[in-house]
């Protein structure tokens, strides 16, 4: 078998996960397992991930996740070629657990470790879903992070625009906790969105037309607030109506800051048609995708995003990232740090 396995490990925020992928020496990937565990219920009386349970949490946790993505996989600890995890950024209690986890079986089965950017991971999943060459534009959508980057190969990343304040899924996750919906709030943003009138309530799209491709997402959750007070007490209907609103100003906000950025795309690597990949768990949203699936077909672009599963923080990615690193000779020693924050 020519094939490289690589474990990889995830726990730098609320969800458990570890999975198997194999890389081909043709650099085709295929998930031979993708275990993920989340934390939602243990969080979910606190409106938010609280640190230090989901750090304890992961303790608990990991070593069945691992142990059920091993067997998952048909595979032992002696068929794996690396043990990726994700050494930061994220919450450090969790990314902690998770590195030295992998540290730990890395040295007993003798095995190269690789330590994965969490941000690298969700990069480079569309070249495990999709196969997709360098170089790329990519989105970076998730609940720590918003930004537009492009990607020119394995670790060479050019970040074009970023947010200024909030990331979009922290938007998603306060405005739902805002309106009463709870948390994780991209789901219930989305699924409340689905029955309501986006025109009602009129909210501001902040940075719409800026040269330069940032977002800013605070003062949309500040209208959002004013508006709910306004209305109060808010019925359901209401509550609906403020999510469709909300939804409908981030995508527009977003399909505009792509234009921007495929603009700078094509003129930094002019005859590559680009391809758009949005990745992280904003992603995941219908309306975001559907949105930009509208610009991609105006602008000739090849849009990927890979399924949901894939977007949401899991193992894949991080064991996909690894293997593409280790495909490049790159591994870490076993005492590289844990990196609470860890630009790309
Ligand atoms: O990538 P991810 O799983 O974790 C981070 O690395 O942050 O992203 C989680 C974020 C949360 O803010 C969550 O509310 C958001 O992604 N999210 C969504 C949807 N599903 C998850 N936001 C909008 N619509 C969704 N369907
Ligand atoms: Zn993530």
């Amino acid at each position: 078998m020519t094939d490289t396995l690589v474990l990889g490990i995830e726990t730098s925020c609320d969800e458990t996960a570890a999975a198997v992928v194999a890389r081909g020496s043709d650099g085709a990937g295929r998930i031979l397992s993708n275990v993920v565990l989340s934390q939602v219920a243990e969080h979910a009386a606190f409106g938010g991930v609280v640190p230090e349970i989901a750090a304890r949490a992961h303790v608990e946790a990991l070593d069945g996740v691992i142990r059920a993505a091993l067997a998952d996989a048909g595979v032992g600890l002696s068929d794996l070629d690396a043990v990726a995890a994700t050494a930061g950024p994220g919450l450090i209690g969790g990314v902690l657990v998770g590195l030295t986890t992998a540290k730990a079986i890395a040295y007993a089965a003798g095995k190269p470790l690789v330590a994965v950017n969490h941000l690298e991971g969700h990069a480079l999943t569309a070249r495990l879903t999709d196969g997709i060459a360098f170089p790329y534009l990519l989105l970076l959508v998730s609940g720590g992070h918003t930004q537009i980057v492009r990607v020119d190969g394995v670790g060479a990343y050019v970040r074009l625009g970023t947010t200024i304040d909030d990331a979009l899924g922290e938007a998603f996750d306060k405005t739902a906790k805002l309106l009463g919906l709870g948390y994780p709030g991209g789901p219930k943003v989305e699924a409340a969105a689905a029955s309501g009138d986006p025109t009602r309530f009129a909210l501001p799209r902040p940075m719409l037309g800026r040269p330069d491709p940032d977002f800013s997402f605070s003062g949309l959750k500040t209208a959002v607030r004013n508006e709910a007070a306004a209305a109060a007490p808010l019925d359901a209907r209401a509550v609906a109506d403020l999510c469709a609103a909300f939804q409908a100003a981030a995508a527009d906000v977003v399909a505009d800051r792509v234009a921007v950025a495929l603009g700078r795309f094509r003129a930094d690597a002019p005859g590559v048609v680009p391809t758009l990949v949005v990745a992280g768990g904003v992603a995941a949203n219908a309306a975001i995708r559907a949105r930009l699936a509208g610009l991609a077909a105006a602008e000739g672009v090849r849009l990927v995003v890979p399924p949901g599963v894939l977007c949401t923080d899991n193992g894949a990615m991080i064991a996909w990232a690894g293997a593409e690193r280790l495909a490049l000779g790159i591994a870490d020693p076993l005492d590289v740090p844990a990196r609470a924050r860890w630009p790309l």
